[in-house]
């Protein structure tokens, strides 16, 4: 710490020796102006791949953005004193140990090294969000949010540097082995419950900002390792009741048939159930509140596939229609699910097999090239790396369909469960969460609300109608402001945004509460307490949901 404070005091003075202070510089109060000799806009934070996933595409889609930035980087590269100075080295380790305003904040863009702990409050994006960067790189966030990717802003960052990463931490290799060896790289900024399988959670702090998740925090629930399938041989196989023969089609066969995109909110049926642990412990993966994100799909209906292949919809004996993926267990056991086939027959619902997820191929986490997407149905049934489709008079026999993904009474436990007791879930009830801001921010006083932002959602095509927020525990409420999809409100698969002012109560000091519940298009409505659903698997707490913020009286 000692040593990048002295490098930064040099560089200071280097700067004001050369008295080249932008107005931006002004602005942000940032005082030096270094670029050292990696340039400013590489980035090696993931690895070669990464590179040209992250960054080649940012500059080529802005030719003119680049060029304005590398003449401007060239520039500063010509003039600027850090050529006096020899940069300080540091390894990855060290930078990912400075995440705190403790310890620093440091920030790594390319390989250089930024200490940006004194522009932590000022930065006019939220300090929450630049926070998530601490201690890696910025470019993962910054082809997110690329207005980050101007000359003014990088001008910003060069005030903070402090020196470079150590050559031999230039490229990460990870050295992987074992079943998730082959696994695909991640956005860093994904919250993980397990790395293996990987399933992790959108950061609640981005979850919120738009109405369609990013694919890189789009949460990932996976059982079993990812499969890495070559598109070039692969084929759907759709077989079963209904069918006169079996039929295998390529992703491009596929293709030819009419496509269809539908905005649908993916969700676990653990989402939130973190939340029922202090009631009594349940087993599972421990789901905060963004186990659920929302996505545009691209791709064909399964009514259309069926029909096409001449399949009659008044056949009696399909009652259930399975799915299996590509990802398979040690002993080739691959996961699976089934829908009933009403469903898609009577209910209509639009259950697709898609293959674009926000126009895009589907990421390989998602289930590159086919997942099912059953929209309004629990994320459990929307099998990924589509393989299979069977038609057929029973529900599919696979453990995570019997013996999982099943709702039972709060008196049921480990010792007295009958899995078989229970219908598997389908639908999901109504749910809504508040992403923003960090439950325990900071608030003066002097402020008279906190504008708080949420997500709400409703399975079977069920729209949300209103979200409600109080702020003493449900005498007084308040009505938030929604933002849907263009989807009528009965027909409705996309997750609704919702953002709502909720006052301060005057001379209020300490801890305040603030819950949320939403009501959907049949008027359900979210229990007050988790007690009454809580259950022994953590499945479809829809409860209130609680935040809490911190009132204080500012010294200074
Ligand atoms: C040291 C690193 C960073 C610097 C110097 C910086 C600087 C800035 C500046 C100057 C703006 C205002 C841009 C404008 O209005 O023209 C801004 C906005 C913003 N920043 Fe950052 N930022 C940094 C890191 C981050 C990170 C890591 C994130 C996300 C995780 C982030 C998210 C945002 C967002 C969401 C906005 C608002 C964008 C908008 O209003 O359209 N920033 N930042």
């Amino acid at each position: 710490m000692q040593s990048a404070l002295k490098s930064r005091l040099l560089l200071k003075k280097c700067f004001f020796q050369h008295n080249r202070k932008s107005l931006l510089l002004q602005k942000y109060n940032s005082v030096s102006n270094i670029n050292s000799s990696q340039g400013g806009g590489r980035s090696n934070y993931d690895n070669n791949k990464s590179y040209v996933k992250y960054i080649a595409p940012a500059a080529l889609l802005s030719i003119t953005g680049a060029a304005t930035l590398k003449y401007y980087l060239d520039n500063q590269n010509k003039s600027n004193c850090a050529s006096k100075v020899a940069p300080t080295k540091y390894s990855r380790d060290e930078v990912s140990n400075h995440k705190t305003k403790e310890t620093g904040v440091w920030v790594m863009y390319g390989n250089n090294i930024y200490d940006i702990t004194d522009f932590i409050e000022g930065h006019p994006g939220g300090s929450n969000k630049i926070i998530l960067a601490a201690g890696g790189n910025l470019e993962p966030y910054w082809d997110m949010y690329a207005i980050h990717k101007k000359p003014e802003i990088i001008s910003i960052l060069q005030g903070y540097y402090i020196g470079e990463l150590r050559k031999e931490d230039w490229i990460v290799e990870e050295k992987k082995q074992g079943p998730f060896a082959n696994d695909p790289k991640r956005h860093p900024a994904l919250i993980a419950n397990s790395k293996e399988p990987f399933n992790a959670e959108t950061p609640p702090v981005l979850a919120a900002d738009s109405l369609i998740t990013p694919n890189d925090l789009f949460y990932v629930r996976n059982h079993l390792p990812v499969p890495d399938i070559d598109v070039n041989n692969f084929n759907l196989h759709i077989e079963g009741n209904g069918l006169s023969k079996k039929v295998s089609l390529t992703v491009d066969e596929l293709k030819k048939y009419k496509k269809t995109s539908v905005v649908a909110a993916v969700q676990c049926a653990g989402n939130r159930r973190s939340e029922m642990n202090p009631i009594k412990k349940v087993k599972g993966l421990s789901w905060s509140s963004n186990a659920i994100s929302n996505a545009e799909w691209s791709g064909v209906l399964l009514i259309d596939l069926l029909k096409d292949l001449g399949f009659d919809e008044n056949s009696k004996d399909v009652k259930h229609i399975h799915f299996e993926g590509a990802d398979e267990d040690p002993t080739g056991a691959v996961y699976g699910a089934s829908i009933p086939a009403d469903k898609i027959f009577k209910k209509n619902l639009p259950i697709m097999i898609a293959y674009e997820m926000n126009g895009e191929p589907i990421p390989r986490d998602h289930g590159f090239p086919l997942r099912l997407v059953a929209p309004g149905i629990v994320g459990a049934r929307s099998v990924k790396w589509l393989k299979h489709i069977k038609l057929s008079d029973k529900e599919y026999q696979g453990h995570w369909q019997q013996n999982d993904y099943k709702p039972f009474s709060p008196n049921i436990d480990w010792h007295n469960v009958d899995f078989k007791s229970s219908p598997a879930i389908q639908d999901l009830p109504v749910t809504s969460a508040i992403c923003y801001p960090p439950i325990e921010s900071v608030f003066d006083e002097s402020e008279e609300e906190v504008v708080l932002k949420g997500y709400a959602f409703s399975g079977g095509g069920r729209g949300i109608i209103r979200v409600d927020l109080s702020n003493d525990d449900g005498k007084t409420w308040f009505t938030a402001e929604l933002t849907q999809a263009d989807q009528d409100i009965d027909d409705m698969y996309s997750w609704t945004l919702w953002s709502c002012a909720v006052p301060i109560p005057k001379d209020h000091k300490g801890k305040m509460d603030v819950v949320c519940k939403a009501v959907d298009s049949s008027c359900n409505t979210q229990p007050e307490n988790v007690g009454p659903v809580w259950n022994l698997r953590g499945v479809l707490n829809n409860a209130w949901h609680r935040t809490n913020f911190k009132i204080e009286k500012d010294d200074d």
